[in-house]
């Protein structure tokens, strides 16, 4: 059998090991240290936001937003259906209720209709999350100016884009509180961690209170509030500062496989998982969804590339149809829902940052040869 060929595993490059050399001869093992200050003032000066606390994930730091927030048992907060469960399972930590919003199909993020039209039946929601699927910039104008006319905060899950801008300004700046992912996956991964983002310091430092178990600056311990075990380890951010060095190659490797693909699938009844022209994504997935009676399944493709040792995987399955959020309530604008569609007929490609141009060519060959072309 071939080499694996991965759909995005980590891509190392041998700085991180400097990061972790020093945080090992400093003795700066624990979560504190300068590989976590610096990485924090690095990642947050990227996207143009004033403060970041660096976090042992994702998930951790999307928990932090929604307590910020003030998400209470029974409040209703309006979330993209179409993403990693990741984004929503946060707001059940805090008892609140996920009210899914349909994606549009320009993106496949959410829709900022039927945004508007979620209004209509719940008034007033705590807050908005919205994710930026597979490294594609949401329309965030849009829900931005709904949001704003609501007077309801943003969150910005940004996990999955980092490196992706609107008009020149990158995601994870437009929210109230945005979040990103180092996740193994990732375009790019400390092995595992998250940042928490914000312009509003008293937010970020109470972020960090939490993250260390909310410990009152005594020489006791002395707790007030409910505290968790959040904070990243100067190791980990480590391998975070020296993958950072890389992000705009990686991004550009990941773009280059995209294109490749686009090109090369352009007379088959597919389409590559679109973004607007004025959005600039990182690429982190290709994905593609068939045309409706193209006579094929995502499956046919998935199964043709198992064959060849490559993965691919299924899109999201929507939030909406998840047993676990069978009682949450789901507003969608089209006849179907846009999320269902793609879900159906959508799949992601092998995508990985160290393929080679055979390699890229072997995929392109399998998935038209499902086409019988
Ligand atoms: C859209 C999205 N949100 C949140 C997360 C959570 O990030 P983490 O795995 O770092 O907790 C991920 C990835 O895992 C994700 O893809």
């Amino acid at each position: 059998m071939s080499k694996k060929i991965y759909l995005s595993s980590p891509t190392m490059h041998g700085e991180e090991m400097k990061f972790i050399q020093e945080a090992f001869e400093t003795n700066w093992i624990a979560p504190l240290g300068k590989n976590v200050d610096e990485f924090e003032k690095e990642i947050s000066g990227y996207i143009g936001v004033k403060n970041g606390a660096a976090l042992i994930s994702g998930t951790a730091a999307l928990h932090l937003a929604v307590k910020w927030i003030g998400i209470k048992p029974g409040d209703i907060v309006f979330c993209s259906d179409l993403t990693f469960s990741a984004t929503v399972n946060p707001v059940s930590y805090e008892g609140g209720v996920q009210v899914f919003i349909d994606s549009e199909p320009d993106t496949w993020n959410m829709c900022p209709k039927a945004l508007e039209k979620a209004f209509d039946k719940y008034p007033h929601p705590k807050a908005v999350i919205i994710v930026h699927l597979y490294g594609v910039p949401a329309k965030i104008d849009e829900i931005k100016a709904v949001c704003d006319k609501h007077n309801v905060p943003l969150i910005e899950d940004a996990a999955e884009s980092l490196g992706a801008k609107i008009k020149s300004r990158q995601t994870g700046s437009f929210g109230e509180l945005s979040i990103v992912s180092f996740n193994g996956n990732k375009i790019i991964t400390s092995s595992g961690g998250g940042m928490l983002l914000s312009d509003n310091e008293t937010a970020i430092k109470k972020s960090r209170f939490w993250a260390t178990q909310s410990r009152e600056p005594f020489p006791h311990y002395e707790h007030k509030e409910i505290g968790y075990n959040y904070r990243m380890s100067n190791i980990v951010a480590g391998i975070g500062r020296g993958q950072f060095l890389h992000l705009e190659e990686h991004i550009k490797i990941k773009k280059h496989i995209y294109h490749t693909y686009k090109k090369a699938f352009s007379d088959l009844p597919v389409k590559m998982n679109p973004y607007t022209n004025e959005s600039e994504p990182n690429f982190w997935l290709s994905c593609m969804t068939l045309n409706e009676n193209c006579g094929k399944t995502p499956s046919d493709i998935i199964k043709a590339l198992g064959e060849i040792n490559a993965e691919a995987r299924p899109i999201w399955k929507p939030m909406h149809l998840q047993p676990v959020f069978t009682d949450r309530d789901f507003i969608f604008i089209n006849k179907n829902p846009v999320s269902d569609d793609i879900f159906n007929m959508g799949l992601c490609l092998p995508c990985d940052i160290k393929m080679t141009e055979d390699q890229i060519n072997l995929i392109i060959h399998t998935v038209r040869g499902v086409f019988g072309v």
